[in-house]
């Protein structure tokens, strides 16, 4: 099973990074979303990314045009047909998810290894809209792609040995560190992430502390690089809701319910850095 090309459906923050440090490790991307001003938006995010490294010297502008070049854009799910791999980074929607994999399924080559990056939903069940489920795997890649070393490797329930070794050869490839995990809600990094995010929010809810406290206390008492109220808007508060409430459907344990307050800034559109206002606001 030879991986050399590689398809990113959806142009958003995480497809953008995913296709950023594939064309980084020398492999020709195709980065795909429905519109043709997503996917150039999505390239001129990941020239920029490029731009920053080269004023910082750690990258030449030759370089950067060299790896630019990995990177192709398209429109059209047919482009499937040229991938060895296809990395699914569209909306945390199940029944969009089961779409695109089903579509996948009839385009793409028999050889071809479908994954998502989903962060919470079920790999069996994103699995089961395919004819192929033994192909079918999660790699979890963490925002910013670029800088955080993690992807989490999630085995569906018939996801092949080999399978799973070519994911987890491809990702040292790519300078990260591969971790296996199996299929449950949230798998182990945001089973374990969210519930704190969460808790920190009630515990603003609740008046314990201000945001700014609250970010305080686990930022330089537990030496975490961001507070978690600040983590949230940095990973999007709709991102956040949806994750908890994966959670809280698929264990069934009050423990995992969603904040009220929560709910409510995802209804107030404040989504966090991505909308310019979430617990802080951005400019
Ligand atoms: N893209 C590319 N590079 C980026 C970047 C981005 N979006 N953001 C920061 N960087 C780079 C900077 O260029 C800098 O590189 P350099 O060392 O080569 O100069 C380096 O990262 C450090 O950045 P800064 O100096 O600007 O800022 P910080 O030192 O504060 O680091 C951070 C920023 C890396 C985002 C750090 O605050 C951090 O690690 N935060 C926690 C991130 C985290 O927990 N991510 C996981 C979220 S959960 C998740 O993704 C799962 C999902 O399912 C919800």
């Amino acid at each position: 099973m030879e991986v050399n090309k590689i398809m990113v459906i959806g142009a958003g923050q995480m497809g953008t990074g995913i296709a950023q440090v594939f064309a980084e490790a020398e492999f020709d991307v195709i980065l795909y979303d429905l519109e043709e001003e997503i996917v150039k938006k999505g390239l001129n995010k990941i020239a920029k990314s490029f731009h920053r490294q080269v004023e910082k010297g750690k990258m030449t502008a030759a370089r950067k045009e060299e790896v630019i070049k990995n990177i192709s854009t398209s429109t059209l799910l047919q482009s499937a047909k040229n991938a060895d791999l296809i990395i699914e980074a569209v909306i945390e929607n199940i029944a969009v998810k089961s779409k695109v994999f089903k579509e996948l399924d009839k385009t793409a080559p028999e050889h071809t290894i479908l994954a998502s990056n989903t962060s919470s939903l079920s790999i069996t069940e994103i699995a089961s809209a395919t004819n192929r489920p033994e192909k079918v795997i999660g790699m979890h890649f963490m925002n910013p792609v670029p800088v955080m070393k993690l992807v989490e490797i999630i085995r569906g329930l018939e996801t092949a040995d080999i399978v799973y070794e070519v994911i987890e050869e491809l990702t040292k490839k790519l300078n990260k560190v591969p971790v296996e995990v199996n299929d449950y809600p949230g798998f182990v990094s945001n089973r374990i992430l969210m519930p704190m995010i969460n808790e920190a929010i009630y515990t603003l809810f609740e008046g314990v502390a201000t945001k700014e406290a609250i970010d305080e206390v686990m930022k330089l008492g537990m030496n975490h690089p961001m507070g978690p109220l600040t983590l949230a808007d940095f990973i999007g508060l709709d991102t956040c809701l949806y994750i908890m409430e994966t959670l809280h459907s698929g264990f069934g344990d009050d423990k995992y319910r969603p904040c009220p307050l929560l709910r409510k800034y995802v209804k107030a559109g404040r989504l966090g850095r991505k909308s310019g206002r979430g617990f802080y606001t951005y400019t």
